[in-house]
């Protein structure tokens, strides 16, 4: 049988993971693609440390990555270094080379994933990343193929399994927001530096892709609201389970009249919605459309096995599409203009808590601020009282994002409130 000989640039929790994908499936791969695909080279920064899983795969290691760009047989380059540089010289350079590429970085895409399109576009290359969003979940190809007849309108996910893991911890145990950022870090699902996850910086590079494939629009990572759990208090977690909701960090985008607003944030989630029901370090991603409605994707967004099994799966799209004599085709073509809504006509419920000093009159100051900013409030709740200090709880009707600012402006500069969280609270 012919072959189809890929390099691989990283052999990490990723990368190592497939040569074992692809030798475990070797048959089913060979009879739904019609070629043996093998990975031939592998780059790495130290071979030493690689030599047994290169042996035990037959893989040629190499620490020149011109070595695998002038191999002529070499027709696949998967990246998965991560991170923006080396790795986007690396993918430029190959597709030049005429080299199809497939990568797993959400990041590269986020940020330069116009260019890089464009440079496929340019030298009519394939290039695939379907394991970018979500690690196991096939949620681009679904959008970009399978919803391609539908209108969607809106995509919300968990998207960041650390921080799901987290907040599961903390809803289900009382954990503190250290007590489970520290058991992360101990299983490993967290880095020491947790920066991109806490702060919704890597669920914001997924929700840029997904606005990509959902709306064929690139948005800037500055246009993305973002909103980490940083320091979150467990006493909100709490107090929103009370009221009938679960905690999740989502990652959405939503289209509005043509235009598109996209936001990482904790919301606060009916707790018998399907995506409340995603615990530990497990993704979903939820799809509204107007014509299959709701459908939602759920798996692993991470780990050696499920994402080494999404860029397999790539690999094997480039390798049907060499056989079909089709490669250079986009993996995603929707494009649109990109048109941003206004805060103004962004709408939400909000979840707010405030600690305040406890005196007569505090009610009414909160209220009045929120009256004054044109919202309005469905329950006003007083959670604790250590005669000192208070603890206010609101959450309100229907208002808009720049609304719920000038509330937290104001709320802000009473010295005797402190806002502790403003929370969107899921809206259809
Ligand atoms: N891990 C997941 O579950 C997951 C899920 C979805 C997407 N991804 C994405 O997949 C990509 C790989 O992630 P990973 O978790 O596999 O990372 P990783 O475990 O850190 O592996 C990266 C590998 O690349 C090697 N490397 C770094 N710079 C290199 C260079 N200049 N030349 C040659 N090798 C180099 C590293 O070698 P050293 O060991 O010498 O540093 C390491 O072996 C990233 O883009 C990540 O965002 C990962």
């Amino acid at each position: 049988m012919e072959k189809l000989k890929v390099a691989v640039l990283g052999l990490g929790t990723v990368g190592s993971g497939v040569p074992l994908i692809l030798k475990e499936h070797q048959e089913k791969i060979s009879l739904v693609t019609g070629v043996e695909i093998v990975v031939e080279q592998a780059l790495v920064r130290d071979e030493a440390e690689k030599v047994d899983l290169a042996k035990h795969y037959d893989i040629q290691l190499t620490t020149d990555y011109q070595e695998i760009l002038s191999n002529p047989e070499i027709q696949v380059v998967v990246e998965l270094i991560g991170q923006i540089e080396p790795a986007k010289t690396y993918i430029i350079q190959a597709l030049e080379s005429g080299k199809h590429v497939v990568t797993a970085n959400k990041d590269l895409l986020a940020l330069h994933g116009k260019e890089l399109v464009e440079t496929a576009n340019k030298h009519q290359r394939d290039l695939y990343y379907e394991a970018a969003v979500a690690g196991g979940i096939p949620i681009l190809r679904t959008i970009a193929n399978s919803l391609a007849a539908d209108n969607i309108t809106c995509v919300r996910g968990i998207l960041n399994g650390t921080t799901n893991y987290m907040l599961t911890k903390m809803a289900n145990e009382g954990w503190s927001y250290e007590q489970a950022l520290d058991e992360a870090q101990a299983l490993g699902f967290a880095e020491s530096d947790p920066t991109n996850d806490v702060d919704g910086i890597d669920a914001a590079y997924k929700v840029a892709i997904l606005t990509q494939f959902a709306f064929g629009m690139s948005i800037d990572l500055a246009d993305i609201d973002k909103k980490g759990i940083r320091g979150m208090s467990s006493d909100d977690i709490q107090m929103a389970q009370q009221l009938g909701y679960i905690v999740k960090l989502l990652g959405s985008s939503k289209k509005t009249n043509g235009s598109v607003s996209a936001e990482v944030g904790p919301v606060l989630v009916p707790a018998d919605h399907p995506l409340a029901s995603v615990q530990n370090e497990m993704n979903a991603v939820y799809v509204q459309s107007s014509g299959v409605r709701e459908s939602m994707y759920y798996g692993p967004g991470a780990g050696a096995k499920p994402t080494a099994t999404s860029v397999v799966s790539d690999i094997i799209t480039v390798a049907k599409n060499i056989r079909l004599g089709i490669s250079g085709h986009m993996f995603n073509s929707y494009a649109s203009e990109t048109v941003l809504t206004k805060d103004e006509d962004i709408e939400s419920k909000y979840y707010f808590s405030v600690n305040v000093e406890d005196k007569v009159g505090q009610f009414l100051k909160l209220t009045q601020i929120i009256t004054e900013a044109g919202a309005s409030i469905d329950q006003l709740i007083q959670q604790k009282s250590d005669g000192k200090q208070a603890r206010i709880v609101a959450i309100t009707h229907l208002m808009t994002k720049a609304q719920m600012a000038e509330v937290a402006k104001q709320i802000n500069r009473v010295s005797e409130f402190e806002l502790v969280a403003s929370y969107q609270v899921w809206t259809d």
